[in-house]
């Protein structure tokens, strides 16, 4: 019998149970294994797409994907490989498609490790069109799951922490004071934190491909304007004009 705050020994095994599960639809050893795998390619990744940003998604996505009944096998194996091939982006300065590159890898990995046919394809699908560009759309559950999870950690206070890593590693200034950023290029001295909110992270919101993706989304552009107001107003001096009203 457990006490009043702990279940039967028996139930807790059967919670610790569905909980391995949910965490690891593959299996915990597969999983496991897919997950060495992807923090070997990730790690040399720095703070913007390094492991635990590998492990944010892989989170998001498992949440979004039990709200949805989606296939939870695929969508953690599409979620652990989906930034294998960024390596090769950021040594081609962005000429190399890493969601392309990472799904080449990914198949050979997923054949190697034995998995059938047609989970492979599906996993593959997800990770070749994470970044839905061009004629790489998610077509799948699992595919729209993982764009919305994946797009989802490059926003809110996450998204503004990696933004600012991401300057720091292509050797960015903190900020330029340029009202027209259309004249500034990625991968440049000019490729900000608050360049890359203009540009690309204020339009996440409404890319967002599934309900809980949507709602999630929401709530973190909210924030991520109120802190580029505020870093706009800091930057321009507004917060240090003397109070009238004190001598
Ligand atoms: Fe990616
Ligand atoms: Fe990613």
């Amino acid at each position: 019998m457990g006490t009043k705050h702990q279940p039967p020994p028996e139930y807790a095994a059967s919670l610790r149970k569905a909980e391995t599960s949910a965490v690891a639809p593959l299996g915990p050893e597969l999983t496991e294994r897919l997950r060495a795998i992807s923090h070997g390619y990730c790690i040399g990744e720095g703070g913007c797409h390094g492991p635990d940003h590998t492990e944010r998604v892989h989170d998001l996505a498992m949440h979004i994907g039990r709200l949805m009944g989606a296939q939870l096998d695929i969508l953690s194996a599409a979620a652990l490989l989906h930034d294998i091939g960024r390596r090769h982006e950021m040594e081609h300065r962005g000429k190399v498609c890493h969601a392309q590159k990472g799904a080449e890898m990914a198949e050979g990995i997923l054949i190697g490790l034995g998995l059938p046919a047609e989970k492979i394809a599906a996993i593959v699908h997800c990770i070749e069109t994470h970044r839905y560009r061009n004629d790489k759309i998610p077509q799948s559950l699992e595919a729209k799951i993982l764009y919305d999870a994946d797009k989802i950690d490059s926003i809110g206070a996450i998204g503004i922490g990696r933004a600012f890593l991401f300057a720091g590693q292509v050797g960015a200034r903190l900020h330029n004071r340029m009202s027209d950023i259309t004249n500034t290029t990625s991968y440049s001295v000019e490729d900000t934190a608050y360049r890359e909110f203009q540009v690309k992270l204020c339009k996440v919101r409404d890319t967002m491909l599934t309900p809980e993706g949507r709602r999630i989304a929401q709530e973190r552009h909210e924030f991520m304007e109120l802190f580029f107001r505020r870093l706009e107003r800091e930057i321009n001096g507004d917060d240090t004009a003397r109070n009238p009203n004190q001598p």
